[in-house]
């Protein structure tokens, strides 16, 4: 292991070092890997052990191979604490997500993140004053990214649990602005002072700012739109961790960091981009929360009995459902799969369109059906449903409201004009499963609710649904 292959500048390349360089090359690929089979529902599990077992494989082969800069391995009495913390930290995880439920997955990334945040700070923190140092930028840089994703993620866990409220005050936003540049501006300092590693005071109320940025930066945004900002802390992580890496020149943190922050930021932009709204709206809180007008107010709309329902569906050819937020609210999705396979039964066509924004968090209603054992390949996306939706004789629209709201293709001032959703309006029949007229999480009024194809069956969805095979079932 310790035979020299080559040297290079001074520094001697040992097998070690090579066995070591060529399984972060392995992590690194195992992560893409991963990552790659993430992206299907079905092929998720997969993807999530194929990515930690290239994260095992790089744990393992820096505790026994890495060298230090004094060209030592790890001493054994720090293998035993790094393996007891491992064990411990593993213990705690397993232990948390065994017990959390599907509803509350935001808060648990949002808690784990704030982890990963405090890990990268705690090594800038550290690393800022060791004399052999090189990189102070990144290494600053690490800290102020790392402490920001770890107070504002407990925060945003915090909003999510319902434990702590949010401050909504207008002058919040010029106090960021102000703490973002007194961050800046002591970082700027420090970096120019002759010997700015002897500048231990300063780095440490530069660790106070920015923790109290992380926490005066998520107060104010609206609790409906904390998946978004989860979604950039997250991303944040990785980039801090990626920052960490460059610091000990470890090329599988630099990786993993870098894919953390890069699917971070792409989740963040796409999830934005459903919802039609900027980051900075998201981040101001443009319509979280409630607020907003719409055009096309008011209006009668038109009820239908149960009965009636249950005779228009099981005479149907092609039905749709279109799950929402309100199909969580009332865990309706092991009796919306019963009326599906009621139906089914009875020679009708029934998939789901599923919105990419539908719900609170990425993928929710995926999640929601896959746990009440939906086929994957009944869920149709959005733009695939669109395609056929005037020839579907039946759109049930289950809790969901501004995703098949029409006032975002044909109302310009409406608060979410452009958003692309689910055309539910062109269908043959609408039938609205919801409590009330309540508005959704856009806080505006929904045409679709009063047109003539449309009836409204008023009720908490999952007591309809299960009204709704009781009746079917008598025909
Ligand atoms: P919403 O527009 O929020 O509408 C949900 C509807 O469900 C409400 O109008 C409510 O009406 C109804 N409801 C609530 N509880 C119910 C129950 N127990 N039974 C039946 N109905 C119930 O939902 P959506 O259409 O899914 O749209 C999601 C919204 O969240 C979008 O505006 C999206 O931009 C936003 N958002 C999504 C995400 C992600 S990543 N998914 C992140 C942040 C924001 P009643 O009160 O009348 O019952």
């Amino acid at each position: 292991m310790d035979k020299i292959l080559h040297t290079f500048n001074g520094t001697e390349f040992t097998v070690g070092h090579a066995i070591l360089e060529f399984s972060y090359l392995l992590a690194a690929i195992l992560f893409v890997w991963g990552l790659k089979l993430l992206s299907h529902p079905e092929s998720a599990r997969r993807g999530n052990f194929w990515a930690a077992a290239g994260m095992i494989l790089a744990m393992i082969t820096t505790l026994f191979l890495h060298e230090g800069s004094t060209g030592s391995r790890i001493q054994l009495m720090n293998v035993v604490v790094i393996v007891i913390t491992i064990g411990i930290g593993t213990a705690v995880g397993l232990m948390i997500s065994k017990k959390v439920k599907m509803t509350a997955m935001p808060e648990l990334v949002s808690f784990f993140n704030a982890t990963g945040g405090a890990a990268s700070a705690l090594v800038g923190l550290l690393e800022f004053g060791n004399p052999e140092n090189e990189s102070l930028l990144v290494t600053l840089l690490g800290l102020i990214i790392g402490s920001i994703a770890f107070s504002g993620s407990l925060i945003a866990y915090g909003k999510l649990a319902g434990k702590i409220g949010g401050i909504h005050a207008g002058f919040m936003k010029f106090v960021n602005i102000a703490l973002l540049l007194g961050i800046i501006g002591l970082t700027v300092y420090v970096l120019l002072q002759p010997d700015p590693q002897t500048l231990a005071p300063m780095v440490y109320l530069l660790l106070g700012l920015t923790l109290l940025y992380g926490v005066l930066f998520v107060m104010p945004i609206g609790g409906a739109d904390m998946p978004v900002v989860i979604s950039l802390l997250n991303s944040l992580t990785g980039i801090a961790a990626a920052m960490a890496g460059f610091i000990y020149h470890n090329l599988a943190m630099i990786l993993g960091g870098i894919f953390v922050g890069a699917a971070g930021t792409i989740l963040t932009l796409l999830m934005c981009k459903a919802m039609n709204r900027s980051l900075i709206n998201v981040i101001i809180g443009g319509f979280g929360g409630g607020g907003g007008t719409a055009g096309e107010e008011g209006g009668t709309v038109k009820e239908i009995s149960l009965s009636d329902a249950a005779v228009l569906l099981a005479y149907s050819q092609k039905v749709v459902v279109v799950p929402g937020y309100g199909l969580a609210v009332a865990q309706a999705q092991h009796t919306v799969h019963e009326l599906e396979k009621l139906l089914e039964n009875k020679s009708v066509q029934l998939v789901y369109g599923i919105h990419p924004v539908a719900g609170r968090m990425p993928g929710h209603m995926n999640v929601l059906l896959a746990e009440a054992d939906v086929p994957y390949d009944k869920l149709v996306e959005m733009e695939e449903i669109n395609k056929d939706i005037g020839n579907v004789d039946v759109v049930i629209v289950v809790g969901a409201n501004d995703v098949v709201n029409p006032a975002a293709n044909d109302t310009p001032g409406s608060p979410i004009y452009g958003m692309p959703v689910i055309n539910a309006a062109r269908a043959k029949n609408v039938i609205v499963m919801k409590r009330g007229m309540g508005k959704g999480y856009a806080g505006i009024e929904n045409p679709l609710f009063f047109k003539d194809n449309t009836r409204m069956l008023f009720g908490n969805a999952k007591d309809s649904i299960q009204k709704l095979v009781a009746e079917i079932n008598t025909l």
